[in-house]
C-alpha cells in the first residue's frame, strides 16, 4: 500500500501546531508552539492575541514540522487544516496557511472537523481501534457523546444545553485564585482534597449535560466561605461532573448497546476522569483514552483525521471558509 502523508494544521484556539502523519496512524512529527504564557496574564484566551500569535509562528511551526519528519513539501498527499469549531480570527490563520500551500504545491485541501480530530486522536494512540465505537467528547468548547459508526460518520446522542465541561473547570479554577488554564490546576489540586461536598448533578431524560449548575454552586459556596477548603472543594466538584458524564456514557451504551467507549478532549487528561472510566471495565466495557500529550490540542489528530477524510473521496476547493460554530 502506498504511504499516504497529511500534513495536519491546527489553529482553533491558543495552540499554533502542525504535524506530518502516515497512513492516518503514525506521528512522524507533532510541533506544538502553545501560547499559553501570553494568555495567562489575562486570565484566558485573548482571540486577537491568539490570531496575531498565530500568524507570527505558522510557517516557523510548519518548517520545523517537516524538518522534524525529514520530509519536503514534494512529499505531502493532502493539506488537512482545522476549518472549525474554534475562534474565527485563530481559524483562518491556519486556514489560510493552508490553503496557500495546497495551492503552490498542488496538493489537495482537506477541511478537518476539530471535533473529528479529538476523536482521531484515539486512532493514534491505539493502532486497533476502529469504529463503531462511542465517545465521550469532553473540551473547552464542547461537551458530547458521539456514536462514531464510521471514520467520517458520527451521530450525536448528546451535548452541554450551556457550559462545556472545560469552561466549568476554568471557571472553577479562577475563583479558587488557581489561574488559567484551570483544569489541570484543579486536577492537581483535587488529590489534596477529599470530595465531601455535595455539589448538583444534572440529569435529563435524554443524554444532554449541564454544567452551569455545578459551576453557580461552586462559585456561591466559595463567596459565602471564603476559608473553605479549596482541595476539597475541587474534588467535590471534579467527583459530580464525572458522575454525571458515567452515567450519560452507561445510558448510551444501554441505548446502543455498543460497549467499546473512547474519550476524547482536553478534559479527557484529568485524572480523576481516566480512573473513573477505567473502573468500568470491570463490566464488561472496553475503554480507550489518548495519550496525554494529544489530549488537548494538537495537530497529529487533525492529520489522523485528515487521512480518513482522504480517503473517503472528501476533497475541499480554495473557497472553504472557517466555520467558528461548525457542527460534526
Ligand atoms: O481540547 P482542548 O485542548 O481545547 C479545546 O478544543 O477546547 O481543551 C482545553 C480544556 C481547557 O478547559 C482545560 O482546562 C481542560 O481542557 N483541561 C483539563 C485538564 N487538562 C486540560 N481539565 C481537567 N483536567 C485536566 N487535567
Amino acid at each position: 500500500m502506498k504511504e499516504i502523508i497529511t500534513l495536519g494544521i491546527e489553529s482553533s484556539c491558543d495552540e499554533t501546531s502542525v504535524a506530518v502523519i502516515k497512513n492516518g496512524r503514525d506521528i512522524l512529527s507533532n510541533i506544538v508552539d502553545t501560547q499559553i504564557p501570553i494568555h495567562e496574564k489575562y486570565g484566558g484566551v485573548v482571540p486577537e492575541i491568539a490570531s496575531r500569535n498565530h500568524i507570527e509562528a505558522i510557517s516557523r511551526v510548519t518548517k520545523k514540522a517537516l524538518e522534524t519528519a525529514n520530509i519536503k513539501f514534494e512529499d505531502i498527499d493532502a493539506v488537512t487544516p482545522t476549518y472549525g469549531p474554534g475562534l474565527v480570527g485563530a481559524l483562518l490563520v491556519g486556514l489560510s496557511y493552508a490553503k496557500a500551500l495546497s495551492f503552490a504545491i498542488n496538493k489537495p485541501l482537506i477541511g478537518v472537523n476539530h471535533i473529528q480530530g479529538h476523536i482521531a486522536a484515539n486512532y493514534i494512540t491505539y493502532k486497533e481501534l476502529k469504529p463503531p465505537f462511542l465517545c465521550v467528547m469532553m473540551s473547552g468548547g464542547n461537551t458530547q457523546i458521539i456514536h462514531v459508526k464510521g471514520y467520517t460518520e458520527f451521530e450525536v446522542l448528546g451535548k452541554t444545553r450551556d457550559d462545556a465541561i472545560g469552561e466549568a473547570f476554568d471557571k472553577v479554577a479562577r475563583v479558587v485564585g488557581l489561574g488559567y488554564p484551570g483544569g489541570p490546576k484543579v486536577d492537581k489540586l483535587a488529590m489534596q482534597g477529599s470530595p465531601n461536598i455535595k455539589f448538583p448533578e444534572t440529569h435529563f431524560e435524554n443524554l444532554d449535560f449541564s454544567f452551569s449548575g455545578i459551576k453557580t454552586a461552586v462559585i456561591n459556596l466559595n463567596h459565602k466561605d471564603p476559608n473553605i477548603n479549596k482541595a476539597d472543594l475541587c474534588a467535590s466538584f471534579q467527583k459530580a461532573v464525572t458522575n454525571v458524564l458515567i452515567a450519560n456514557i452507561k445510558q448510551a451504551i444501554q441505548m446502543t448497546n455498543v460497549k467499546t467507549i473512547a474519550l476524547a478532549g482536553g478534559v479527557s487528561a484529568n485524572s480523576y476522569i481516566r480512573k473513573e472510566f477505567k473502573n468500568l471495565e470491570e463490566d464488561n466495557i472496553k475503554i480507550y483514552m489518548p495519550d496525554l500529550k494529544l489530549c488537548t490540542d494538537n495537530a497529529a489528530m487533525i492529520g489522523s483525521a485528515g487521512y480518513y477524510n482522504y480517503i473517503s473521496g472528501k476533497k475541499d476547493s480554495l473557497n472553504l471558509n472557517a466555520i467558528p460554530n461548525l457542527k460534526l
